[in-house]
């Protein structure tokens, strides 16, 4: 699993194909091999990116984490 920091963006998650989404008491597992996370606090799905940090200008250095 890979865990990118996107330079003043969102953290970009790489699963092994799927994930399990867990909402108070509910939970889906979703397929899908990528997705992003919201980490300006902004995003109108949380906890989800939509892209609201381009409007406010969010400003954060990139790096990367790989789970082995
Ligand atoms: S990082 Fe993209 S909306 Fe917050």
């Amino acid at each position: 699993m890979k865990i990118v920091f996107r330079e003043n963006g969102s953290i970009g998650v790489e699963t092994n194909g799927k994930y399990v989404l867990r909402v108070g008491e509910t939970e889906t597992v979703i397929e899908k091999p990528k997705f992003s996370l919201c980490r300006c606090g902004h995003s109108k799905n949380l906890p989800f990116c939509d892209s609201s940090h381009k409007e406010f200008g969010f400003i954060a250095p990139a790096a990367e984490i790989e789970l082995e």
